[in-house]
């Protein structure tokens, strides 16, 4: 590294937090090692930093530390239980800049996140924005920065030729790659829409490099550093586990299921989230379900009317959404996982717990191929289940680079000179 760099990073709703823990503490970590008297500082954040209002951020740079950061929430989740609790149990700094954006159509929560990025980047100049995943904010804060102009390069601060042109910040994606191939998952366009703008395209597995390297993407700018929600696990899996989160609803180990669901596809249409409800009762007459609810699945129960259903059976335990740990505390000792989420299909193929995927189709093969998951759907749902109650197990295999290291090796790359 020539120069500082000055670096963005972006987080925005419940999946990303977990993304960013890893990375702060590593150019923490990178800070520490060029300059150990700095241990403790953050390097960016200033008093009286303004966390509304975009304009009055601070520019505060210790120019001491070779990456300076800023934290910016775009408030796409806002809740307690949706966000706040995850600053608290994964340590995250408090955000130096929060968007406030809150729900809308994707068009409103893309076009909201936008204008109130675009002044920040304008105000602050990075050299880097370094996006996570595939949620609105990630496509959204990749496609401000892919347009913005900073006009003089004489204001910017740092980095080196290799990073960028100087004009605009570099665009950096964490888990870049994935595909589902079903443009009618939100999801997918944002991957594809943030990986195309992307100048680094950081990859969790080799089927992201081939799905880029498919699509025209350079070599040049793909980078396979392996998957970093493995590195907010490996950090935080002995704290999950002493809390033994069973306990408190009465369960035992490997004699309960764990549940969540909140895909569009499943939760949103009338008829499939009433037959995957009736699984669920069906289920939890043969083994205890813990079913901690997202806000999206819960104001479709109560709107179906589907909720009053669900009362009454005792051993379908429904709660407000969980926190890192105890979700990660119960997810370990389950007797098998049922969720359509991304991310608790690649912690199970790590934790070797089998996992029903309920999608037609999923961006990350290889927790089907080596790992522990497999697809079901709302049809086969009561079949699928019936098997792996019978038995069904896989011992899986770990991919290759899931080893709690992926963000250092991010940081080494954009520090590289
Ligand atoms: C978003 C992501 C999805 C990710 C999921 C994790 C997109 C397109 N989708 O979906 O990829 O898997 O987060 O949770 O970015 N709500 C609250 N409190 C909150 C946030 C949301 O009550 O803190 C409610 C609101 O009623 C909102 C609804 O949940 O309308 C959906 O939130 P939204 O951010 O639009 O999408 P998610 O379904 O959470």
């Amino acid at each position: 590294m020539t120069k500082d760099l000055k670096v963005i990073l972006v987080a925005g709703a419940r999946p990303n937090f977990m993304k960013i823990a890893p990375i702060i503490s590593a150019i923490k970590k990178f800070n520490e090692s060029i300059n150990p008297s700095k241990r403790e500082s953050r390097g960016v954040r200033a008093e009286g930093v303004n966390e509304i209002n975009p304009i009055n951020t601070s520019n505060a740079i210790d120019s001491s530390n070779p990456i300076n950061y800023l934290l910016v929430h775009t408030g796409q989740h806002y809740d307690m239980a949706m966000s706040e609790s995850f600053f608290h149990e994964l340590e995250l700094p408090k955000p130096d800049i929060n968007l406030e954006v809150g729900s809308g159509s994707h068009a409103v929560q893309t076009a909201e996140i936008m204008k109130r990025f675009e002044p920040v980047l304008i105000k602050e100049r990075p050299d880097v924005i370094i996006v996570v995943g595939d949620v609105n904010s990630t496509m959204a804060c990749a496609l401000v920065a892919s347009k913005i102009q900073y006009g003089s390069r004489q204001h910017l601060s740092t980095a080196g030729p290799q990073h960028f042109n100087g004009l605009r910040p570099l665009i950096a994606h964490v888990e870049a790659g994935l595909r589902s191939f079903d443009r009618t998952m939100p999801e997918e366009i944002n991957r594809l829409v943030t990986d195309v703008l992307s100048d680094l395209l950081f990859t969790p597995s080799e089927d992201a490099d081939e799905n880029l390297l498919r699509e025209g993407i350079s070599t040049t700018k793909i980078k396979r550093v392996g998957n970093i929600m493995i590195d907010t696990l490996l950090a935080h899996l002995e704290k999950a586990r002493q809390g033994r989160p069973y306990n408190r609803f009465g369960l035992r180990e490997k004699n309960y299921v764990f549940v969540t669901l909140h895909r569009p596809s499943n939760v949103d249409d009338e008829g499939s989230i009433f037959r995957i409800m009736d699984s669920l009762i069906n289920l939890s007459k043969k083994l205890p379900v813990i079913f901690p609810v997202h806000p999206r699945t819960r104001k479709n129960l109560v709107q179906f009317g589907i909720m009053e259903k669900l009362n009454g059976h005792k051993d379908l335990i429904l709660l407000d959404p969980l926190g890192y740990h105890d979700t990660i505390g119960l997810v370990d000792k389950a007797h098998f996982v049922l969720t359509d989420s991304g991310g608790l299909q690649e912690e199970t193929t790590f934790l070797k717990i089998p996992c029903l995927t309920l999608r037609p189709n999923t961006e990350r093969p290889v927790t089907i191929k080596i790992g522990t998951s497999k697809l079901t759907s709302v049809e086969t749902l009561n079949e699928d289940i019936d098997y792996v109650l019978n038995g069904y197990s896989r011992i899986g295999q770990i991919p290759e680079l899931w080893d709690g290291k992926t963000a250092e090796r991010i940081v080494e790359i954009l520090a590289a000179p």
